[in-house]
């Protein structure tokens, strides 16, 4: 079976997939992958363009973005779309796409968009999960139909804030109001904490929202909680099982992209050290979170948790999350007992099942 392994992408997160494609290829060589799989390695340069063969192989094994041509983004539309295609025999090889993007362009629904007008089976969420997996305001929409806990918050839009001078300042008045400080302004489609502040007065909350808005026309704004973080992990599609905990802690203020992505700056207590009682509603949660979205195959889910009260807040939930050597969705099932060639195995059956 043909793995067409889809990474890089017009993110933020462009080098972080370029890492989790790395370490899901190499599962795919391992053990009984490695008669049952071939690895097709797509690479989505930053400026939307597609390149299979040698050169796709090449960053896949180095783990380095390519230097590219910004030329591309000035051709014609159907220029740019011959062009960000690879040739046409590298895609009827293909039996299975496993897109491993992250972000915007790739974990939003687009790419998967893609796939259902190409008839091609694919790894993880569909459209409709994908899209509202990535978008704050309609993900948090979501799940307080179904009733999940989570923090107060409200949306704002761009061109609220762009508004005259008359009425930005009602805006963090009503704001203010409502959720008080601190509060957490953020861009509603992005990843990796790009674009996210912490507001602790008006000063702040006003650059806050003008950076948001700068890289989205939808930011959300959310009372801040002190609390601990906790990550729950899916795996399946009509009966998705949940997977050990995981908690993150970090230095920082809160957990931003430094955080995220330098070596050190965070830990990983696998299992979370959680009362029973809580772990519980956190898995329950998670499939309930899951299923709210229209979920299938993979997320990961993560949560707020109060220790003084006891309460849990649902944050949000990523539909394809990281695959790096560090990253909490293959160590979770790791600790769950599957390890990541049995886990990308899974994924990929379970993209075939719900194609089929
Ligand atoms: N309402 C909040 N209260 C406290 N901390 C928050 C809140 N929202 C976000 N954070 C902090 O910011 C981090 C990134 O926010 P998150 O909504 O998860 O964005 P991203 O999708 O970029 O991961 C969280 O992991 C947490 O550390
Ligand atoms: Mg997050």
């Amino acid at each position: 079976m043909r793995v067409g392994l889809l990474f890089g992408g017009c993110s933020g997160e462009h080098e972080v997939s370029i890492r989790s494609a790395g370490a899901i290829a190499k599962a795919l060589t391992i053990g009984d992958n490695a008669t049952k799989y071939e690895v097709v390695p797509v690479h989505i340069c930053k400026d939307g363009s597609w390149i299979s063969g040698p050169t796709a192989q090449q960053v896949l094994d180095s783990g380095q973005p390519l230097v590219e041509d910004a030329s591309a983004t000035t051709l014609a539309a159907s220029a740019r779309l011959s062009q960000r295609l690879p040739n046409l025999s590298d895609l009827d090889s293909v039996d299975i796409w496993f897109p491993v993007l992250h972000g915007p362009n790739g974990e939003d629904g687009t790419i998967q968009g893609l796939f259902e007008v190409l008839k091609m089976p694919y790894v993880g969420c569909g459209v409709l999960g994908s899209s509202l997996g990535m978008d704050k305001l309609a993900m948090k929409s979501a799940f307080a139909q179904i009733g999940l806990p989570q923090v107060k918050y409200c949306g704002v839009s761009r061109s609220q804030i762009y508004s005259n001078p008359c009425i930005f300042p009602k805006l963090c008045d009503d704001i203010e109001a409502e959720l008080g400080y601190p509060c957490f302004v953020k861009p509603a489609n992005l990843g990796s904490s790009v674009g996210i502040a912490k507001a602790s007065n008006r000063r702040e909350l006003e650059a806050a929202l003008d950076s948001a808005a700068s890289y989205d026309r939808r930011v959300i704004v959310e009372a801040a909680v002190v609390a601990r973080e906790v990550e729950c992990s899916i795996l399946g599609n009509d009966n998705p099982q949940a997977s050990v905990l995981g908690e993150t802690k970090f230095n920082s203020e809160f957990y931003d992209y430094e955080a995220k992505y330098t070596d050190g700056s965070s830990q990983h207590l696998i299992p979370a050290p959680v009362p029973d009682d809580v772990r519980d509603r956190i898995q329950e949660m998670s499939i309930q979170a899951f299923r709210a979205i229209d979920g299938a195959g993979i997320s990961r889910v993560d949560f707020f948790y109060v220790e003084e009260t006891g309460e849990v807040l649902i944050n949000e939930i990523n539909t394809m999350p990281g695959f790096t050597a560090t990253s909490m969705y293959p160590m979770m099932w790791q600790a769950s007992g599957i390890d990541l060639p049995d886990l990308v195995d899974q994924l990929i059956q379970l993209g075939l099942e719900r194609s089929a």
